[in-house]
């Protein structure tokens, strides 16, 4: 049976504010975020202004700053803040015993 939720691997293999990426097969690649307190967010990895590499941003609080024009993205909606308008598609995430897991059906949803 396929489990709910993809394990992606252990919380300390992404840096603190960092990320890691997911690749979907057909699909958009996926970016695991971790932020400062030890949480864990996952966003379609294209940034809602011109599509830039989310998870090469910076993370700092509970967003990530786009590394392409700036634009601060919030991780648990994947809305633009400020001034900016625009969303990323999230994809639900949580830590379980140390492990990451995202949801594989909105995985899926992703890839479509
Ligand atoms: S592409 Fe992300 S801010 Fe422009």
């Amino acid at each position: 049976m396929i489990g709910e939720w993809l394990d992606i691997g252990w919380l300390q293999e992404i840096p603190v504010r960092g990320s890691r990426t997911v690749p979907v097969e057909g699909g958009e690649e996926i970016a695991v975020f971790r932020t400062g307190d030890d949480k864990v967010f996952a966003l379609v990895n294209r940034c809602p202004h011109k599509g830039g590499p989310l998870s090469a941003g910076l993370v700092h609080g509970h967003s990530v700053a786009c590394p392409l024009h700036n634009w601060n993205i919030a991780l648990a909606t994947g809305q633009a803040k400020g001034e900016d308008k625009g969303c990323t598609p999230v994809i639900p995430a949580k830590i379980s015993g140390g492990r990451v897991l995202i949801c594989r059906a909105s995985t899926l949803k992703a890839a479509a």
